[in-house]
């Protein structure tokens, strides 16, 4: 029946993804699909992003804890996160990945409290335990609704003044299929939407700019 076909469509949605992730090898070119680049102008981007948020005083977002979401072997968790929080957990459906992190991160990786090997949509991170949620290039790997339901159980993670970052890229109109990884890029108002049936309020959202004109659009929002 249609429950039946749309659970075996939904399973090769995400064993495609595991299969072609397990292929990709585990450096910076191959997070950012040969776009190695850029990480640089990215990573920057979101720090000047974050920053608005953190520091001392009322409302500010504190600096403990932070969860690096579809972290692949940490390209964000070193620059961005390791830096600016006391300790960063990670969590990635390739353990390939996270075996190559520890030697990547380095002596930082004495900060890592965990090395979660899961995908997002059986996550369950430990209940406020995060000042920031990092989710950055891997929402397109979540059915809609896992993905809505990833983000309640974020949101149940979250420290007072806490946030969830959704770093990721937009498509023009509508969902657009990538066979070859097993994703969708969404629109802006679909994101927005499946933020708001997570119960999400968007404080802040951001284009990243400085990225090479022939890749999507790359869109920063701040959830809280
Ligand atoms: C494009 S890479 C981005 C890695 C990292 N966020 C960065 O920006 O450097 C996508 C990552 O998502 C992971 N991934 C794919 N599907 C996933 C899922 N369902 N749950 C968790 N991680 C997933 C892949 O293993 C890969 O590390």
């Amino acid at each position: 029946g249609r429950t039946r076909s749309h659970g075996r469509n939904e399973d090769s949605f995400y064993s495609n993804a595991e299969g072609y992730w397990k292929d990709v090898p585990p450096t910076v070119d191959g997070m950012l699909g040969g776009y190695g680049s850029i990480s640089s102008i990215d990573i920057n981007g979101s720090k000047a992003f974050l920053q608005k948020f953190l520091g001392e005083g009322e409302g500010k977002t504190g600096s403990g804890c932070a969860l690096d979401c579809g972290a692949g072997i940490g390209r964000i968790s070193k620059r961005l996160l390791l830096p600016l929080f006391q300790t960063v957990d990670l969590v990635d459906v390739t353990q390939e990945f996270l075996d190559k992190a520890r030697p990547y991160l380095g002596e930082e990786a004495k900060r890592v409290g965990h090395f979660f090997c899961c995908g997002l949509q059986d996550f369950v991170p430990e209940s406020g335990r995060y000042d920031v949620i990092w989710i950055q290039w891997v929402i397109g790997h979540l059915t809609d609704n896992h993905l809505v339901e990833f983000l309640r159980r974020c949101r149940s993670a979250l420290r007072p003044n806490g946030l969830i970052v959704i770093k990721d890229n937009v498509s023009y109109e509508g969902v657009v299929p990538d066979e070859v990884d097993s994703s969708v890029c969404r629109d802006l108002d679909i994101v927005r939407s499946l933020v708001g049936r997570a119960g999400l309020r968007i404080v802040h959202e951001e284009q990243q700019v400085n990225f090479p004109k022939e890749i999507y659009q790359v869109h920063t929002l701040a959830l809280r």
